[in-house]
């Protein structure tokens, strides 16, 4: 069994309550879009809260695999008020590069406690960041350049019919 030292171990705690969070955040705000009819933008986000839960327990699993018993933590309320469209994205952008300095500091742990196992672990995450702000950044970017949110919501539909942002075909 790899050895992993205990401040990795409450930092990778740490990380699986940030994923929870995230998916929590993405969830309401999925919830807010199909409130408003934006059907294709909603799923987009429920896909996203999705991702997130997972990353939560690849975590988990990694923890229970070294034999540390994860804590399953509280998670704050997520926003329930938004500006509109690209008020959540940006919120979205802002989360994921926050997301992704943390990923960075626990690699810059491991590689300090020379942890090999949990190195080569968070380099999945190292890479699925990336992925997760480009594909933020990039929605970004549409909305700017659309004339109103029903161009966004015909472009994500399109996006999810190519299965970019998680895969699952859109009708
Ligand atoms: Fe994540
Ligand atoms: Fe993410």
């Amino acid at each position: 069994m790899a050895m992993i030292n205990d401040s990795m171990v409450t930092a990778l705690n740490e990380q699986v309550r940030r994923e929870f969070q995230a998916a929590q955040n993405y969830l309401a705000m999925g919830v807010h879009l199909d409130g408003k009819s934006l059907e294709h933008l909603a799923a987009f986000f429920y896909r996203q809260a999705d991702e997130e839960r997972e990353h939560a327990m690849k975590l988990v699993r990694y923890l229970l695999d070294l034999g540390h018993q994860p804590t399953i933590p509280a998670i704050e309320l997520p926003p329930g008020e938004f500006e509109g469209i690209k008020d959540i994205v940006q919120a979205s952008l802002t989360q994921e590069q926050a997301v992704t300095r943390a990923i960075h500091e626990l690699v810059d742990g491991a590689l300090t406690a020379k942890d090999h196992a949990t190195y080569q672990f968070l380099l999945w995450f190292v890479d699925e960041q990336v992925e997760e702000e480009a594909s933020f950044g990039k929605l970004l970017d549409i909305i700017d350049m659309s004339e109103n949110v029903l161009q966004v919501e015909h472009y994500v539909r399109h996006m999810g019919a190519e299965g970019e942002g998680g895969g699952e075909a859109e009708a």
